[in-house]
């Protein structure tokens, strides 16, 4: 695994937009796989910027989302469709058909999940997969305690997710309690893995994930046994490596 100790947010987001535009530079054509939070904002807003200055095209890229809250429509301010949208494809030269995230209306969840694991096999598997990583280890939506052996799967999110999420929300109770997200086995068939982390608050999840056991209770730790990752962070989160 190669790790990247930055500076600050800003630093550890332009390492970040650094990796993704190579990838894209040298494999016009790639699979990315994308990530929401708050961690890979300034990423996104990296590569407008390098976008905008022509340095860099997303023409003939296709993306994957992570994941999308199970019950809310694309047009939500807090669906994942919508960040996207604002943060990242609004603004460059993606084809919006070129763009998949998980339907939150579909009817059956079943059939949705089944239909995006084969859209990624089609598409010829991700080239590269960004992620952040939750407080309490969790990758996309995979929870602590999820079988590591899950593709796409309707996700029953935890307290402490709903918890840390409610601050996009007007309240508590208007966090969706359940999600569509790509399983673990999607993640770690993605060719290269980037992971982003910031901030004094994941600095223990991250230590457990990186240092600790491969254990199904710390999701993210599962991404030691991947043959490609790189762990990009600011001081605050990796000041426990
Ligand atoms: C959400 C997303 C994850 C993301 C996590 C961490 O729960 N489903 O993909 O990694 O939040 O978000 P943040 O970067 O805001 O800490």
């Amino acid at each position: 695994m190669r790790i990247y100790l930055a500076e600050d947010y800003k630093s550890m987001s332009r390492r970040a937009a650094n990796i993704i535009s190579a990838q894209v530079i040298t494999k016009p054509d790639s699979v990315l796989g994308l990530a929401t939070g708050g961690t890979p904002v300034g990423a996104y807003q990296q590569l407008v910027e390098w976008y905008k200055k022509g340095d860099l095209s997303f023409a003939e890229v296709k993306s994957v989302n992570l994941d999308e809250y199970y019950g809310l429509s694309p047009r939500h301010e807090q669906s994942y469709r919508y960040f996207m949208q604002s943060n990242l494809f609004d603004h460059i030269d993606i084809k919006y058909e070129n763009t998949h995230v998980l339907n939150g209306l579909a009817k059956s969840p079943t059939v949705e999940c089944a239909e995006y694991n084969k859209l990624i096999r089609d598409l010829g598997g991700i080239d590269l997969q960004l992620l952040g990583m939750g407080h309490n280890g969790h990758i996309a939506f995979n929870e602590p305690g999820d079988d590591f052996g899950l593709e796409t799967h309707l996700v029953n999110l935890t307290e402490s997710t709903i918890e840390a999420n409610k601050r996009f929300f007007e309240s508590k109770d208007d966090v969706p309690r359940q999600a569509l997200s790509m399983g673990i086995k999607n993640i770690m068939q993605a060719r290269r893995i980037l992971i982003v982390v910031s901030g004094a608050a994941k600095a223990d999840i991250v230590y457990k994930a990186f240092c600790g056991p491969v254990t199904k209770e710390v999701p993210a730790s599962i991404l030691q046994l991947h043959p490609d990752v790189t762990l990009v962070g600011d001081k605050e989160a990796l000041s426990k490596l």
